[in-house]
């Protein structure tokens, strides 16, 4: 594959698998990103001018989306809204661009008959409960709780009907929480650990006991990269790397790293709708395409995304105000 069409390159995770491109390949990639308050387009910097090119635009613009698909020979698919709790104060953009720009880009990858890999999440499964034995599979029935899990279980299916109905060239993976450097602060880890660095105390949704199953971002690029190079036209594989943890666990985890008290917690309203456990169950991804995490330690993994957000404060700090402000008015 020589072009890649990346959506969403300049957030959080698209940007790790742009790196992760480069490094690993000789394709060249083209990044289509909204620039919406998610992205981090200084995570683009430094990446070869010859391969790596940065189109701002909406990826529910056919205008925009057309051409760029056209001279593609894949569409990498990351653009989205993806935080849960603006989908509960605000559902309106996460309808747009989560199922209209995935319809968008579909229909050009029907027009010009392109490779799609379409990266979703585990919260199209809805929750499993904390002593559940089954983890989800790709067998798990779709039960998605927010409105922001409900766009990506709905942008899901519209990838799986142009599969059948047209013969779109298709894949989709779900993957569960991740971590590491770039992550937006208005996500759990990074808003607890830019919490602690400014000595207050981490935020912790009704009674922490929700299960994250977290994974590297660098893991779930290289999975994805997997998927796109060997991956079955019209398959769905889960990506996982065993790594359920409990929020308050996290927290305390966090805690520690600064040598605080690890029950220095402020404890607050639950999310309305709050999932309770998400867990995944990787073995077909492993078996099929043989992909490994390499970030075994959750624990270690966590040490250096803390350490990257103490050494990054400059890149932080403005999305921190920004995001403490329209908490603030919303009365969050
Ligand atoms: P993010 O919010 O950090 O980044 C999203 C990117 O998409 C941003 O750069 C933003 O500018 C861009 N974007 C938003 N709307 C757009 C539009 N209309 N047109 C073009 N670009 C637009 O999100 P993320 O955490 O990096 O997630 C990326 C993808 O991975 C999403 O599809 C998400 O559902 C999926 N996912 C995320 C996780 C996770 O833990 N964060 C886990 C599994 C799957
Ligand atoms: O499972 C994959 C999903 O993981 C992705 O599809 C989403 O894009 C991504 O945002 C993430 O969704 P979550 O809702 O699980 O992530 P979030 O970081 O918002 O919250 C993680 C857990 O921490 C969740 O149980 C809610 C809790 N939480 C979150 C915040 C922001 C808190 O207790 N306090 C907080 O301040």
């Amino acid at each position: 594959m020589q072009n890649i069409l990346v959506t969403g390159g300049a957030g959080f995770i698209g940007s790790n698998f742009v790196h992760h491109v480069v490094e690993t390949t000789d394709a060249r990639v083209t990044v289509l990103d909204k620039l919406t308050y998610a992205s981090t387009e200084e995570s683009l910097a430094g990446l070869p001018e010859d391969r790596v090119r940065l189109v701002v635009g909406d990826i529910a613009d056919a205008s925009v989306v057309d051409p760029l698909v056209e001279e593609a020979d894949a569409v990498v698919h990351y653009a989205a809204e993806s935080h849960n709790d603006n989908s509960l104060s605000d559902p309106a953009p996460f309808i747009v661009t989560n199922l209209v720009g995935t319809f968008t880009l579909l229909e050009a990858a029907r027009r010009y008959d392109k490779r799609f890999h379409h990266v979703s999440t585990d919260e199209v499964y809805g929750d499993l409960e904390l002593d559940d034995p089954k983890r989800f599979t790709e067998e798990t029935p779709y039960n998605p709780s927010s409105p922001y899990s409900a766009s990506k279980a709905g942008s899901d299916h519209l990838v799986r009907a142009w599969v059948r109905s047209f013969g779109v060239r298709a894949t989709i993976s779900n993957c569960s929480n991740n971590y590491g450097p770039w992550q937006h602060v208005e996500k759990f880890i990074p808003r607890q650990i830019t919490e602690v660095i400014d000595g207050r105390k981490p935020r912790v949704y009704g009674d922490g006991l929700n299960v994250r199953d977290w994974i590297h971002t660098s893991d779930h690029s290289s999975a994805v990269l997997a998927i796109l190079e060997k991956g079955r036209v019209g398959e769905t594989y889960l990506i996982g790397a065993d790594g359920e943890r409990s929020n308050v666990d996290v927290v305390r985890a966090i805690l520690r790293h600064f040598g605080r008290d690890a029950d220095d917690i402020e404890w607050v309203t639950d999310r309305a709708g709050h999932d309770r456990r998400y867990a995944i169950e990787s073995g077909k991804l492993r078996s099929e395409l043989g992909w490994t995490p390499q970030f075994q330690d959750f624990e270690a993994g966590l040490a250096d995304t803390i350490e990257w957000y103490q050494a990054n404060e400059a890149w932080w700090r403005p999305a921190k105000a920004a995001t403490e402000a329209a908490y603030a008015a919303k009365g969050q």
